[in-house]
């Protein structure tokens, strides 16, 4: 067994899921389209046709889904709200039935001693919203500083721990560059003006929680990549350092006051529409950062694909997910130092970690899943390393509690230390999700015995 005893006594244990991977219910009590309804229901878009519209019917399953939680001896859970559900039209009429679903799934959790964490954007935009531009046009990040003030009041009375945005770098590369996210575009300035105004819309959002309840204790989560250069090729070291700004430095150095990355800004040419306030407004102080952890670049030279003119290399010889992921544990813990030392972080949360695998249920109704639990015990582990060395890390929330709706790869992807049968929404534990459940109880029992 690694060794975790470095991390914190209080440490806090979660798990993570997203609204419009697992709730379904997508026409119900005035939930309107999202940008993923549209996106999914686009043939070819989604692996398998598949769509997010009955997801894992969380929505309707709430107290089973906390009864996993509570087996699994959580501390806190991360979940996003749907905007579609709060304001369907993106802005105006806000819909009390929407925010009633999160009341009782909020009531639930603390009923149960489980911490709530709440993410504002997890990726799905009204489609009413994005029809007056989306995140390319200012207007939107305004409506979405007006659904934090919404959701904020609502909720802030008894949810303390608050995430602007889910991975922007999602949002705004890959559904805006790449084109296989929500809405699907590949045009580089609307690209680019979607990233500015998603970090415009989170300094409102953080202007309107702290406005809603004084005492909140705000975030942002990141997904961020450690980019090595694949040779050192003087082209491939330079390549590294353009993903690196185009992965991390884009996505860290505005809300540090350090304004965008000029290498950056001169490589992607593209006038950033910046508006007096803005920057100081994107920059306000936070109480945390996530950081969403999957794997590492490989970074080659790529002068003639599209910016930053770099491409990941495949390593061969090296343990992947089914994702075609590459496991490496050191890259978790070489972020979690960089966001301390480089950065000056002074509470970090690991808000996702995770790995797919082709998960079945076996003859005896088991799940068993030793690559999973090998995957989370290593990457705790590297994170027990990071605390030795000095950073302030507060908590990890697996990805994810349950088997769920894995974006343009549909269902066939299983991240869950729960698996669902989508046919029968049986959930059953997986041993990974047992072997977590151990760690956490080992852990507890070894603070108790300390204090
Ligand atoms: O499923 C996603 C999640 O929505 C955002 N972070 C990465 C996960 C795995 O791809």
């Amino acid at each position: 067994m690694n060794d975790l005893s470095a991390l914190p006594a209080d440490f806090i244990w979660g798990a993570a899921t997203a609204a419009y991977q697992i709730e379904g219910a997508v026409d119900e009590d005035g939930r309107a389209p999202s940008i993923w309804d549209t996106f999914s229901h686009t043939p070819g878009k989604v692996a398998g046709g598949d769509t997010g519209d009955v997801a894992c019917d969380h929505y309707h399953r709430v107290p089973e889904d906390l009864e996993l939680i509570k087996a699994l001896g959580l501390d806190a859970y991360r979940f996003s709200v749907a905007w579609p559900r709060i304001i369907p039209g993106g802005g105006g009429a806000v819909n009390a039935a929407g925010l009633a679903f999160y009341d009782r799934l909020v009531d639930g959790l603390l009923e149960a001693g489980i911490t709530p964490n709440a993410t504002l954007y997890h990726w799905d935009l009204p489609q009413a919203q994005q029809d007056r531009g989306g995140w390319p046009e200012r207007e939107t990040a305004e409506r979405f500083g007006e659904y934090a003030a919404v959701v904020g009041q609502a909720l802030g009375d008894r949810v303390k721990d608050w995430a602007t945005l889910n991975e922007p770098l999602c949002s705004a590369w890959i559904g805006h560059l790449e084109g296989t996210m929500a809405p699907g575009w590949t045009d580089l300035t609307a690209a680019v003006r979607a990233s500015y105004h998603l970090h415009v819309g989170h300094g409102l959002a953080v202007q309107a929680l702290r406005a809603a309840h004084s005492d909140l204790r705000i975030g942002i989560v990141n997904n961020l990549s450690p980019c090595e250069p694949a040779t050192d090729r003087e082209a491939d070291v330079a390549a590294a350092l353009r993903a690196d700004g185009h992965t991390n430095r884009w996505w860290l150095d505005p809300i540090h006051g350090r304004g965008y990355p000029q290498d950056m800004v001169e490589l992607y040419g593209v006038d950033l529409p910046i508006k007096d306030g803005d920057l100081e407004s994107i920059a306000a102080p936070l109480d945390w950062l996530g950081l969403n952890y999957y794997f590492r670049q490989i970074i080659a030279d790529d002068p003639t694909g599209p910016a930053p003119h770099a491409k990941s290399v495949y390593l061969p010889g090296v343990r992947r997910t089914a994702m075609d992921w590459e496991v490496n544990a050191d890259g978790l813990e070489q972020l979690l130092v960089r966001l301390s030392e480089e950065y000056g972080a002074s509470r970090i949360l690991v808000t996702e970690n995770g790995s797919a695998y082709h998960d079945t249920v076996g003859p005896d109704g088991q799940v068993d899943d030793p690559d999973r639990s090998r995957y989370l015990e290593e990457h705790l582990a590297a994170c027990a390393r990071a605390v030795r060395r000095g950073v302030p890390l507060a908590g990890y929330y697996a990805w994810s509690l349950l088997d769920n709706f894995e974006w343009a790869y549909g269902y066939d992807k299983r991240f869950g230390l729960v698996h669902v049968d989508y046919a029968s929404q049986q959930r059953t534990i997986k041993g990974s999700g047992r072997r977590y459940a151990e760690i956490i109880a080992a852990h507890r029992r070894k603070a108790r015995r300390a204090a």
